[in-house]
C-alpha cells in the first residue's frame, strides 16, 4: 500500500495506527494535484470527498493525470464524493457521533452557501468532544468545488487515457451499479486507465 496526504499531522496519525496494527505502507507528504509514485499500482482510491478540496478544473485535471500515470494499463481508480443535484435541494447538514469509553465525539457538517456559477461550496465543520465534565469544541470553515454529473463526465472525457466503467451510490454494493443521473448525491465512480488496444480502437472510431 502507498498513501499520501498534504497534512503532516494526518500522516503521523496514520504512522501511529500502522505501527499499532503491525502493518507496513509507504506513506509520504504530497499535493493531490501533483504527485508521483515509484511503482505503478493495480488500483487507487480516494473516497469521502477529498477530491473536492481541489478548487479549480486545472487542479482536478492535474490530479486525474497523476492518477493515470500512477496506474498500470487496465488499473482502476475508485473515487467517491457528493455530486450537486441539478434540481432539488443539496444536502444542508450531516451529523454523526462516535463513543469510546468515556469519550463522546459529535461532528456536525453544515453547508453555509453554494455558488453554482463559481462552483464553490462553503462548509462549516464543528467537532464537540466530551469526556466526563470536560468539553472541547472546534470549529472550522472551508471551501470545496462542486460537480454536477455532467461536469464530472466532461472532466473524465478530457483525459483520453481514462474511462468511466461503473457508478455506485452510498451503499457501495458491487451487485448494484446505478446509472449516473442528475439527482445523485454521494457517488462512487469506478474509473479505469485504458488498455493500449482500447486507445487504438478509440482513435480509429474517432477517425471513421
Ligand atoms: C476527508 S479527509 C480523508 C482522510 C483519509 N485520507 C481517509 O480517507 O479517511 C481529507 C484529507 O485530504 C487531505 N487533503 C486536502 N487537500 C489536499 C491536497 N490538495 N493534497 C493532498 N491531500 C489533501 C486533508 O489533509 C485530509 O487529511
Amino acid at each position: 500500500m502507498t498513501g499520501f496526504d498534504i497534512n503532516p499531522s494526518a500522516l503521523s496519525y496514520l504512522r501511529r495506527r500502522l505501527a499499532r496494527q503491525h502493518l507496513q505502507a509507504e506513506i509520504f507528504e504530497a499535493e493531490m494535484s501533483d504527485f508521483h509514485i515509484g511503482r505503478r499500482a493495480d488500483a487507487a482510491y480516494c473516497t469521502v470527498g477529498a477530491f473536492r478540496y481541489l478548487l479549480t478544473e486545472q487542479a482536478a485535471r492535474g490530479h486525474l493525470k497523476c492518477i493515470v500515470d500512477s496506474l498500470r494499463p487496465g488499473g482502476i481508480y475508485i473515487l467517491g464524493f457528493h455530486l450537486l443535484p441539478l434540481h432539488g435541494k443539496a444536502m444542508d447538514a450531516l451529523q454523526w457521533t462516535q463513543r469510546r469509553g468515556d469519550t463522546k465525539v459529535t461532528v456536525t457538517l453544515r453547508v453555509l452557501s453554494i455558488d453554482r456559477r463559481r462552483r464553490i461550496e462553503n462548509l462549516e465543520v464543528c467537532v464537540l468532544a466530551q469526556r466526563r465534565r470536560k468539553k472541547v469544541r472546534l470549529q472550522h470553515e472551508f471551501r470545496i468545488r462542486t460537480y454536477t454529473a455532467s461536469q464530472f463526465r466532461k472532466l473524465v472525457h478530457s483525459l483520453p487515457l481514462l474511462e468511466l466503467c461503473d457508478v455506485y451510490d452510498f451503499e457501495y454494493n458491487i451487485e448494484h451499479p446505478v446509472s449516473l443521473n442528475d439527482e445523485m448525491g454521494y457517488t462512487v465512480f469506478v474509473l479505469r486507465r485504458r488498455l493500449p488496444s482500447a486507445i487504438t480502437s478509440q482513435l480509429e472510431g474517432a477517425k471513421s
